[in-house]
């Protein structure tokens, strides 16, 4: 098969390192059949599927299974997240050691699902981390802050509707924390969801110190901010919230000036009646893995920010290096199987969310026309995916 690249854009296939895919445990919402597709259309030759599945991926078991089935169904190398302690309430460390030796080989673990809570817990699993050289992503949300927290979604916005949440205190003492203990443990943290202007200083601090820390946007918090709010729809719900635009451009421009390494989904597919309800009936969560690129364009290509070597960068390049995925986002050798994905820089498209291949079809960005389609991805050789149809080596489970 022979693809046209004529007007195109060629990139190394983009790396998300934040990815929900539902399965086990929730697969009305999501498999690894559906998020593959989606991450293939895309433009994604590797996702990182995360650890707060139904079990929890506290196990070789489950952190196996989710890398062969994303093998079977071969549209995108979905690399299991461990979870860093077991079960949902995270008093005891998870064998990490035997999830990266399995056939998932685990190189990224998360707090996510059952926040690390406890100072000395996140110090040991950082400690732990660093003796295998695998990764910890922090999720970046202090519960005791969260939890019950009166003034949450901070703003004048949030503050005047009443609504509560996710404080910027919740996220930014545990960017600290963590990357004081990071420092201590002499162990690298990455930062997942960077939502405020306040993380974005923190972590450019953190690195001033020498200390080894990453730190990942999402694409709905370079775009949207807590106007949304105002209309009390379920559909904008998230963690971390949507914040101020003063956040907003923050963090455009902690991604345009590299403090921010990389652009992250942190896809989160929930029920249709999960989602198209009142605000404070909603579970947070958004699909992301079709919009993503677009949303880069839009928010940073266009403005000036990032030109497509940037793209690239932000994408692909950086999240590959910082979980050491060495067959992904580099330059090819001569003959190598490719990871590439082609995008039409000009095409502008209108999300529905009924087109979407995830299960889940509510989306933020519904009737919004954005610029810049991807058009064909390609894994290893094989196309995956091209002008909107997937090829899977299996068919739908
Ligand atoms: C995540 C999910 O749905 O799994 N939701 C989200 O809003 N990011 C979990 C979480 O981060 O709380
Ligand atoms: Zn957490
Ligand atoms: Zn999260
Ligand atoms: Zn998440």
């Amino acid at each position: 098969d022979i693809l046209d690249g004529t007007g195109r854009i060629l990139l190394p296939g983009f790396v998300d390192l934040h990815t929900h895919l539902r399965e086990p445990g929730r697969e009305d919402t999501e498999t690894i059949d559906t998020g593959s597709a989606a991450a293939a259309l895309g433009g994604y030759t590797a996702v990182f599927a995360m650890a707060n599945t139904d079990p929890v991926a506290d196990s070789a078991v489950v952190t196996d299974h989710v890398w062969r089935r994303g093998q079977e169904v071969g549209l995108v190398d979905v690399h299991p997240v461990g979870a860093v302690t077991v079960g949902l309430e995270g008093r005891q460390l998870a064998e990490m050691g035997t999830m990266a030796a399995g056939v998932g080989q685990v190189k990224l673990f998360s707090d996510d699902g059952k926040c690390v809570y406890d100072p000395l817990m996140m110090r040991r699993a950082l400690e732990y981390s660093a003796s295998l050289g695998v990764l910890v992503a922090q999720h970046a949300e202090e519960p005791r802050l969260t939890v019950g927290a009166v003034v949450a979604h901070e703003g004048p916005t949030a503050a005047r509707l009443g609504l509560a949440g996710w404080p910027r205190a919740a996220e930014e003492s545990i960017v600290a924390r963590d990357a004081l203990l990071a420092r201590d443990a002499g162990a690298r943290v990455h930062i997942c969801h960077a939502s405020t202007a306040g993380t974005v200083a923190l972590v450019e601090w953190a690195r001033t110190q020498g200390i080894s820390i990453s730190a990942e946007v999402t694409p709905h918090h370079l775009l949207l901010d807590d106007s949304r709010l105002e209309t009390y729809d379920g559909i904008n719900r998230v963690n971390p919230p949507l914040r101020e635009r003063s956040d907003v451009e923050a963090l455009r421009r902690g991604l345009a000036d590299g403090v921010i390494d990389c652009v992250a989904t942190d896809h989160a597919p929930h029920a249709d009646q999960d989602k198209c309800c009142e605000f404070s009936q909603a579970r947070p969560g958004m699909l992301g893995l079709e919009t993503a690129l677009s949303i880069v364009v839009e928010t940073m290509v266009r403005p000036g920010l990032l030109d497509w070597r940037g793209v690239a960068k932000v994408m692909s390049e950086r999240p590959a290096q910082i979980v050491g995925l060495d067959d992904q986002g580099r330059p090819l050798e001569v003959g190598e199987p490719a990871n590439v994905v082609l995008v039409d820089p000009d095409t502008e498209w209108t999300v529905r969310g009924p087109d979407l291949a995830s299960i889940a079809h509510n989306t933020p960005y519904e009737e919004m026309t954005l610029p810049g389609k991807v058009t064909a991805t390609v894994l290893r050789g094989r196309i995956t995916a091209r002008d909107g149809a997937v090829y899977p080596l299996t068919g739908g489970k």
